[in-house]
């Protein structure tokens, strides 16, 4: 199956290098899936430490590997999140909202992660943070948009069972240039870009989340 493209991506052109896939995964993916890539270029405007964005140079940061099991409506993707520093804040996804009312579920294969979630687009409601580690289970609840940050010193390998018609909304990341909070070297930072934001909940794991 060939990989769809996310319409509403604000992808830049940009220069396609290191086609450096993480090897020896141990994942079982069909050959056939392609992982999308996200490049450093495709998430500048994302990020805390403008100084650094604007000068580093174009590198692979994750991989996608979207639609390897389908259940009714269903998908389940995988994403790799190699460990990296982005200048002072540690390696992250985009971010996105989902277009249709829907929640998500996580499971961290590998490595461990901060699933950092937030309700609201300018004035934040409520804001969580969950850090799981292999073996744990997020549930990102409908409404709220979402980053998995790579804060570890391994790969970061998550799998997500998602509505395959959720839809992404990445232009309200991308107007505050990230999500309300930046995870840095220094610690948790606001992003002064949103009018309101609430303290950072931060919560465990969910346990008793079933696999679909
Ligand atoms: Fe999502």
């Amino acid at each position: 199956m060939a990989v769809k493209k996310q319409k509403n991506y604000p992808r830049k052109k940009i220069k396609r290098e290191n086609k450096t896939i993480p090897q020896n995964l141990g994942l079982n993916i069909q050959k056939k899936i392609k992982p999308e890539i996200r490049y450093l270029d495709d998430i500048r405007e994302v990020l805390y430490d403008k100084k650094w964005a604007k000068k580093a140079q174009n590198v692979e940061l994750y991989y996608m590997y979207r639609g390897i099991k389908k259940k009714g409506n269903l998908s389940y993707d995988i994403t790799v999140i190699p460990p990296r520093m982005l200048g002072k804040e540690f390696v992250k996804t985009y971010g996105h909202y989902h277009l249709k009312k829907t929640q998500e579920i996580y499971i961290v294969l590998k490595g461990k992660g901060i699933f950092l979630m937030q309700k609201g687009k300018d004035i934040i409601e409520d804001v969580v943070a969950i850090e799981a580690k292999k073996g744990e289970k997020v549930l990102i609840p409908p409404l709220f948009g979402h980053v998995t940050i790579n804060h570890g010193k391994k790969n970061l390998i998550t799998a997500n069972w998602v509505d395959q018609e959720a839809g992404h909304d990445y232009k309200s990341i991308l107007k505050k240039q990230g999500a309300c909070y930046y995870y840095t070297k220094d610690g948790w930072i606001k992003n002064k870009n949103y009018k309101k934001v609430p303290k950072i909940r931060f919560e465990k794991p969910n346990k008793n989340l079933d696999d679909f």
